[in-house]
C-alpha cells in the first residue's frame, strides 16, 4: 500500500509536470496527502454548482457554509446549499457515509470528476479536511477577501485523494503573556492552523510578565496583573475578556481547532502574585515582571489559600474551554522560596515528602485531581516528571525528547515539542541579518526533518506519542507581523511532519509545493519569511579573480543585487549568472518576489589580497 502510494506520487509528478502547459493547474498541497491519483482535465465550479449536503448530518451544513464563505469572499460566485438524501452524482457533494480505506475520523476521500466533486468522510471534521484540500486545489485568491476570481476561474483538477493524518495531536502554541495580540489576529492564527490541517491551538495565557484572562472572582489579576511598566515609565498590557475567549473558542470550533488554555503553575506566576501577594511564600510585594527569564517567586505550596485560589480560577477557565486537555505549565519552577518557607516545609513534613521536587509533584497532583473532577486531563511541561508524574498526566516534552521518552516508558501520553526542532522563536537564518530572536538556530529544513516518534521506544510505547507542536514564545516578538514571520513557513513544514506519511516526506518536493503555498499565504496577507539567496560563504579572500555564485531559494522570485553597498530593491540588477570580480567588492542580494515583497539582505564581502612576491 505504501509502496503503491510512492509510485503513485512519482506518476503524479510526471503527469503533473507534463500537464504544465495545459489548462489543468498543477496540484501542490501542503501538507502532502497520503495518496493522490491524478486524472486529466478538470471540473469547473460555477454559480450553478449546488453544494449538496446529506440531510442526516447537520454539522456538515456548517462545513458547507464554511466552504461557501471562502469561495464567496475570494470570488464573484455565489453558491447555495441543498439538502439531499442520496448521491446526486453531480455538483459538490459532502457526506459522512465514510470511505472504505480508513476508520480514522479525521480521514477523508475526495474525488473530482467531470461533473462534480465528492468529499466523503466518517465525520464532518474529516469532510472539513477534504474542504481544506479542495481550497488548495483552487486558485490562491480563494484565500483572500477581494473577490478577485471570476466565473471561469474556479477550476479544480480531476483527482482522487485518500488522506488521513499520521498523528492525532497537531498543535501550534502562542505566548500572549510576554506580548499580547488582538482577537482578530488570534482568529487569523487559528485559520492558519486549520489550513494546515492542524487541530490544536495552545493558548499560553498567564506569565510572569502578564495575566491575560479575565477571572471574575479575582479582578486584580487583570487590573494589576495584566499591566507591566515599560522602560520609558509607561504601561504595557491588556487581557482577553471571557466574552472574547468564548468568541475565539467558538471560531476555532468552526475550524475544528481545539483550544487548550495554559494557566501556569507553580512558577511563571509573578503577575498573579503582584495582584495577590498572599499566594507567595514571602508575602511580597511584587510587581509584574519587566524582564524575561525565570523568577524565584512562585506560588506557595504550603498555604491552603493558594489551592483555594487556583481551584476558583480553574472553575472559571474550564467553563470557557470545552477541550478535554488543560495545560498547567509546570516548567521552570525554582525551589528557593519553598526551601526556606515555614508553610512549604510543614507541607513536606505533613505529606511525608522527601524534598521540594516531591512538593512540586504534590502540587501538580492536587491540581490534576481537581481538574479530573471537571473531566479535564492535565498536560504539563516535562518538568512535571521531576518528583514523580501525576497519575494521568500528559507530558509536553520541550527540553529535547528525553522527557517525552521517559513519560512514554511510564505509559503516559506525550506531545513532542523539543526546543531544538520546534521552537519557532529561534533564529531561522543568519542572526546577523535576521530580526532579533531569542537565540538558537532552527532553519525550516531542520523542522521538516523532525521525527516525533523516537526509535528508542518499543512499538507499544510509541503509541503514547500523540503528536507534536510548534511553540511561539514572544519575548522578542512584539507584533503580529513578527509572529507570522517566525511561525511561517516553519509551521507549514511542521504540518507535513504531523500529517503526511513519513515515507512521503521529501524536502525538495516540499519546497517545490511551497511555491504555491506562498501565494495562498499572500492572499491571506501573511508576513511569512522569504528565504534570502543562498551563498556558500559570506566572506571571500582571493588573489586574482573570484566567481560568486548565488542560489535562488525560491522558484517564483528573482535575486536582485547591488555592488555599490546600497540596499537592493525591486529595481536592482537581476542575478542570472555567476558574478566575476577582480577587485574588492561588497555584494548585497535579496530574494524579491513578483509581489515586490523581499527577503532580508545577505552581504558578501570579497577581499582581494595582494599576491605574495613569489607568486607574481
Ligand atoms: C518552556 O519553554 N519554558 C516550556
Ligand atoms: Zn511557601
Amino acid at each position: 500500500m505504501k509502496k503503491l502510494a510512492i509510485q503513485l506520487i512519482g506518476l503524479i509528478l510526471i503527469i503533473g509536470l507534463s500537464n504544465c502547459n495545459k489548462e489543468t493547474p498543477e496540484i501542490k498541497l501542503v501538507p502532502e496527502p497520503a495518496e493522490m491519483i491524478i486524472g486529466g482535465g478538470q471540473y469547473q465550479i460555477s454559480a450553478r454548482s449546488p453544494i449538496y449536503v446529506s440531510d442526516d448530518d447537520p454539522e456538515l451544513v456548517a462545513v458547507a457554509e464554511y466552504f461557501i464563505e471562502r469561495v464567496e469572499a475570494g470570488s464573484t460566485i455565489d453558491l447555495e446549499i441543498q439538502l439531499i438524501d442520496h448521491d446526486p452524482g453531480k455538483g459538490i457533494y459532502f457526506h459522512t457515509d465514510g470511505p472504505a480505506f480508513t476508520d480514522n475520523p479525521e480521514g477523508y476521500e475526495m474525488e473530482v470528476f467531470g461533473s462534480g466533486i465528492t468529499i466523503n468522510a466518517k465525520t464532518a471534521k474529516g469532510v472539513f479536511y477534504g474542504v481544506q484540500s479542495l481550497l488548495q486545489l483552487l486558485p490562491p485568491e480563494v484565500y483572500g477577501n477581494q473577490k478577485k476570481l471570476g466565473s471561469r476561474d474556479l477550476r479544480v483538477p480531476k483527482v482522487i485523494i485518500r488522506d488521513e493524518p499520521r498523528y492525532s495531536y497537531r498543535g501550534m502554541h502562542l505566548d500572549v503573556g510576554r506580548h499580547l495580540f488582538p482577537v482578530e489576529f488570534i482568529k487569523k492564527y487559528i485559520d492558519l492552523i486549520a489550513m494546515h490541517k492542524m487541530n490544536v491551538f495552545h493558548w499560553h495565557l498567564t506569565e510572569d510578565q502578564g495575566w491575560r484572562i479575565e477571572i471574575k472572582k479575582y479582578p486584580l489579576l487583570t487590573e494589576i496583573g495584566a499591566w507591566r511598566e515599560t522602560e520609558d515609565g509607561g504601561k504595557y498590557g491588556g487581557f482577553y475578556t471571557q466574552d472574547q475567549i468564548r468568541e475565539v473558542v467558538e471560531y476555532a470550533k468552526s475550524r475544528y481547532v481545539d483550544v487548550m488554555p495554559e494557566i501556569e503553575l507553580p512558577g511563571h506566576s509573578v503577575a498573579a502574585l503582584a495582584a495577590y501577594p498572599e499566594l507567595s511564600c514571602t508575602g511580597g510585594p511584587f510587581e509584574v515582571r519587566k524582564s524575561w527569564g525565570v523568577a524565584s517567586d512562585v506560588y506557595c505550596a504550603g498555604k491552603e489559600v493558594t489551592f483555594e485560589f487556583l481551584e476558583d480560577v480553574l472553575d472559571e477557565v474550564v467553563g470557557l474551554f470545552p477541550f478535554e486537555y488543560f495545560h498547567i505549565g509546570g516548567d521552570e519552577c525554582p525551589k528557593v522560596r519553598w526551601e526556606v518557607c515555614a508553610d512549604c516545609q510543614k507541607r513536606i513534613r505533613d505529606e511525608n515528602l522527601k524534598n521540594e521536587h516531591e512538593l512540586q509533584s504534590y502540587f501538580i497532583g492536587r491540581i490534576e485531581k481537581y481538574l479530573a473532577t471537571k473531566n479535564k486531563r492535565l498536560v504539563g511541561w516535562d518538568e512535571i516528571l521531576e518528583g514523580g508524574l501525576a497519575a494521568n498526566a500528559t507530558v509536553m516534552s520541550w527540553r529535547g525528547e528525553s522527557g517525552g521518552i521517559a513519560a512514554a516508558k511510564q505509559q503516559h501520553d506525550v506531545i513532542m515539542t523539543p526546543n531544538s526542532y520546534l521552537y519557532f522563536d529561534y533564529y531561522q537564518g543568519n542572526p546577523l541579518t535576521e530580526p532579533k530572536a531569542i537565540g538558537g538556530f532552527l532553519p525550516m529544513e531542520k523542522v521538516y526533518s523532525y521525527e516525533p516518534t523516537p526509535e528508542v521506544l518499543s512499538e507499544s510505547e510509541k503509541k503514547f506519542i500523540l503528536g507534536a507542536q510548534g511553540n511561539v514564545w514572544t519575548e522578542y516578538i512584539s507584533t503580529t507581523e513578527k509572529v507570522e514571520y517566525m511561525a511561517l513557513p516553519r509551521m507549514s513544514a511542521l504540518s507535513e511532519v504531523v500529517w503526511t506519511p513519513k515515507e512521503l516526506r521529501d524536502y525538495e518536493k516540499f519546497i517545490y509545493r511551497l511555491g504555491a503555498h506562498y501565494a495562498r499565504l499572500d492572499a491571506m496577507q501573511v508576513n511569512y519569511r522569504i528565504p534570502p539567496p543562498v551563498v556558500e560563504e559570506e566572506n571571500y579572500v582571493f588573489l586574482r579573480e573570484h566567481e560568486l555564485i548565488l542560489h535562488n531559494a525560491m522558484d517564483e522570485a528573482d535575486i536582485r543585487y547591488t555592488i555599490d553597498g546600497t540596499e537592493p530593491n525591486e529595481n536592482s540588477l537581476i542575478y542570472t549568472d555567476p558574478l566575476v570580480f577582480d577587485k574588492d567588492a561588497i555584494v548585497k542580494a535579496r530574494t524579491v518576489m513578483k509581489s515586490g515583497k523581499s527577503s532580508v539582505t545577505v552581504s558578501i564581502n570579497l577581499d582581494k589580497q595582494a599576491p605574495q612576491p613569489d607568486l607574481q
